[in-house]
């Protein structure tokens, strides 16, 4: 395991080939760097080298049976990842790469088992931002790279994020600023029909099945914390801050007995009754911005060591789903 995690500020526009340099040589040794990518900093291993994608395993004490998405810089790398591309990733990939797009497919023989934890399919995608293609690029390999957070904690949003969770475990952190959405990728399978969406992001089912007409997503699963995961990943509980985190109705919160220290998280707009002065109030009335500021709000209570995090979700709408989802993982009912 790496002792001391090396820091290096780079432009997530207009990266600087020194720093790709010395992160792609890193990963050519078989080490870990954490990177941006325009939803959630990743933490990246040379995906062809099965040593060092176990150490990501290790790092973040991830269990073995959840697979990892490798990141390529082109449609040409995707393919040399997987058996069959065909005409809906062909489509998909055209309109929405680079970006928070992951697609399953059937693997080929390029991605080593651990990657993928034993599954016959892989999850590709091209991250939107120029630093994260540039050290795939350099590297001239995918690079596996799962969200750069320990394993069920919150995913970071912020290079303070990754080190409050790995410093020391991790061989170089590559810092450029805030992430864009937020938010994971949007995670479709495409490697059985009915196509179906494992995991809710930024691109929602309405634009999929646009791209695709006329073919159809599976219509999704009422909750997806019912049943057994189709996506070994998508555990009931994930996401979640270490403070004590609940979701209510807005109507609920009248009967509620606050703690000393406790946030209120209000989630779209709402009619709330008084809550006392003392609550930490944060509001997130569109998808966009909460997207931007979940983790990092869920960050700052865990930093805040508060007794109580009280989520108000937002209304059950397509364009909130990404969040409902996330925060069904990161809280019980009250
Ligand atoms: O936005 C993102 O997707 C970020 C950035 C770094 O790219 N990555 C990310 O990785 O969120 P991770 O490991 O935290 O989540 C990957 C999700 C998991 O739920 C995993 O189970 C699912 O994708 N996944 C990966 N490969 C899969 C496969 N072959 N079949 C089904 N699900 C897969
Ligand atoms: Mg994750």
């Amino acid at each position: 395991m790496a002792a001391t995690t090396t820091i290096r500020s780079i432009d997530r526009d207009d990266p600087d080939p020194a720093v790709v340099d010395e992160a792609a040589q890193v990963l050519r040794a078989g080490g870990l760097v954490a990177f941006a990518t325009e939803t959630v900093y990743g933490l990246g291993a040379d995906a062809t080298n099965a040593e060092a994608v176990a150490r990501i395993f290790a790092a973040k004490g991830r269990p073995s049976i959840n697979p990892l998405i490798v990141h390529v810089d082109s449609v040409a790398m995707g393919m040399q990842c997987v058996r069959n591309w065909t005409v809906a990733p062909g489509l998909l990939a055209e309109q929405f790469w680079p970006g928070p797009l992951t697609l399953v497919l059937p693997r080929s023989s390029a991605i080593p088992d651990v990657v993928t934890a034993g599954l016959d399919t892989v999850g590709i995608r091209i991250p939107g931002l120029a630093v994260a293609r540039a050290l795939i690029a350099r590297l001239g390999r995918p690079i596996a790279a799962p969200s750069a957070n320990r394993a069920s904690g919150i995913s970071p949003t912020l290079a303070r994020h990754v080190l409050k969770d790995l410093d020391g475990r991790i061989d170089m952190l590559l810092d450029s600023g805030p992430t864009t959405y937020g938010l994971e990728s949007t995670v479709l399978d495409l490697s059985s029909f009915p196509l179906r969406m494992l995991r809710p992001g930024a691109i929602s089912s309405e634009e999929i099945e646009q791209a695709i007409a006329p073919l159809r997503l599976a219509p999704r699963a009422e909750s997806s914390t019912s049943d057994l995961p189709v996506s070994p990943g998508l555990m009931p509980v994930h996401y979640a801050p270490r403070t004590r985190a609940v979701r209510a109705a807005a109507g609920d919160l009248s009967g509620l007995r606050w703690p000393g220290r406790s946030a209120l998280l209000v989630f779209g707009t709402h009619d709330l009754p008084p809550v006392p002065e003392s609550v930490y109030r944060y509001d997130c009335p569109t998808p966009d911005l909460a997207g931007k500021a979940l983790y990092a709000l869920l960050h700052a209570c865990d930093d805040l060591n508060l007794d109580l995090i009280v989520v108000v979700p937002p209304p059950d709408r397509p364009e909130w789903l990404a969040i409902r989802d996330r925060l069904e993982r990161a809280t019980v009912p009250l």
